[in-house]
């Protein structure tokens, strides 16, 4: 009997197909209700001659069956981790997480630029409309009607409005400016990034481009905050600690002195390299804004002074990032985008660097 039985129980272990299963086999088995523990209960009647000779054969039975149960749970362990590591194997050879598909457009990771070099010497971002009035554009800031610098910018003129007012595409972020001052009480510490409109298409020039407007009022800011303010900007943005920046009289209606600023450069064998090479390049018109138009904007012109800045977006992001052609930024070329494009989770601040 206690060999058949044994047989039947070596059986039910060794074919037990999971941990659940066994368990069953052993509480049949050997549990308080088992098989096993049963015949030992039936020992009692036994005389003592028999029941020396049962009882040793019934508990080497227990201890083999015992034995086997802990021998087939290793192995249903053994087997349950080799599946699980076979069913959640990584590729370590795989990228962390998918490379995000879309891209930030240069011009939008420049402006976030610009805002974040800016934002850090306390400047706030101010915005104006595309579609302004010759006043805003124009006669506010010191370009009377019939100034012949009103012919330099291209103007895309819009149907006037019912109240006669001429309406056009601003050729320039000064109007946020005018707005500014319009609106807001000195000091004023401002830039304003944004869409400009020109009649302009070749390499150099596109009908739609962005530039980015700076303005500064106070009771006694002076042309060396203009310089300062303007330097340790280019250093931070294009990235070289001893860039050189040179300031030339030029003129503007609505600076009085005006400067065109050009940066240190070498263009030697054909390659822009930007540094302290003896070469220039015009990057940024400037000024003390003109008495004439804090006086427009309703500021008091001998209490107040200030300067003014304005840059195209499109210009220093070519130069610093080595895009040749202006025109490309408006193809709206995929290809463009992705070699040219920036990584989403690229956000530029000054603590963590600007560049990727
Ligand atoms: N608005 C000028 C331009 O578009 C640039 C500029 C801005 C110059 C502010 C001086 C001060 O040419």
């Amino acid at each position: 009997m206690p060999d058949a039985l044994k047989t039947e129980l070596l059986t039910l272990v060794s074919e037990a197909p999971d941990l659940a299963a066994l368990e069953e086999v052993r509480v049949a088995a050997l549990g308080k209700k088992g098989r096993i523990t049963g015949l030992m209960k039936e020992l009692g009647g036994l005389s003592p001659e028999e029941r020396r000779e049962r009882g040793a054969a019934l508990n080497a039975l227990k201890d083999e069956i015992a034995a086997a149960i802990d021998a087939r749970k290793t192995e249903l362990h053994a087997a349950h981790l080799a599946a699980r590591l076979e069913a959640e194997r990584v590729d370590v050879t795989l990228p962390v997480r998918p490379e995000p598909r879309g891209r930030i457009h240069p011009i939008s990771q420049t402006v976030d630029e610009l805002v974040a070099i800016f934002a850090e010497m306390g400047f706030a971002v101010a915005e104006g409309p595309d579609v302004e009035d010759d006043f805003h554009n124009f006669t506010a800031l010191n370009f009377p009607p019939g100034h012949p610098a009103r012919d330099m910018h291209d103007t895309f003129y819009l149907p006037d409005t019912a109240d006669g007012r001429r309406m056009l595409l601003r050729t320039h972020t000064s109007p946020v400016q005018v707005r500014t001052m319009m609106s807001v009480k000195p000091p004023i510490r401002i830039i304003a990034p944004g869409r400009t409109y020109r009649s302009d298409y070749d390499m150099t020039h596109t009908p739609m481009f962005h530039q980015v407007e700076g303005l500064v009022i106070d009771e006694a800011t002076h042309m060396g905050h203009l310089k300062g303010c303007l330097i340790d900007f280019c250093r931070a943005f294009f990235d070289v600690d001893d860039l050189p920046l040179r300031f030339r009289p030029s003129f503007f209606p609505f600076t009085e002195p005006s400067a065109e600023v050009d940066i240190g450069c070498s263009r030697k064998g054909g390659e822009l390299k930007l540094g302290n090479y003896g070469d220039w390049l015009e990057i940024l018109g400037c000024g003390m804004v003109h008495p004439n138009v804090l006086e427009a904007c309703g500021i008091d012109s001998t209490r107040y002074q200030g300067f003014a800045f304005g840059m195209g977006i499109e210009r220093i992001a070519m130069l610093k990032y080595g895009i040749p052609d202006l025109r490309t930024f408006f193809e709206a070329d995929l290809r463009w985008l992705k070699h040219y494009g920036f990584v989403p989770l690229d956000i530029p601040s000054p603590a963590h660097g600007l560049t990727r």
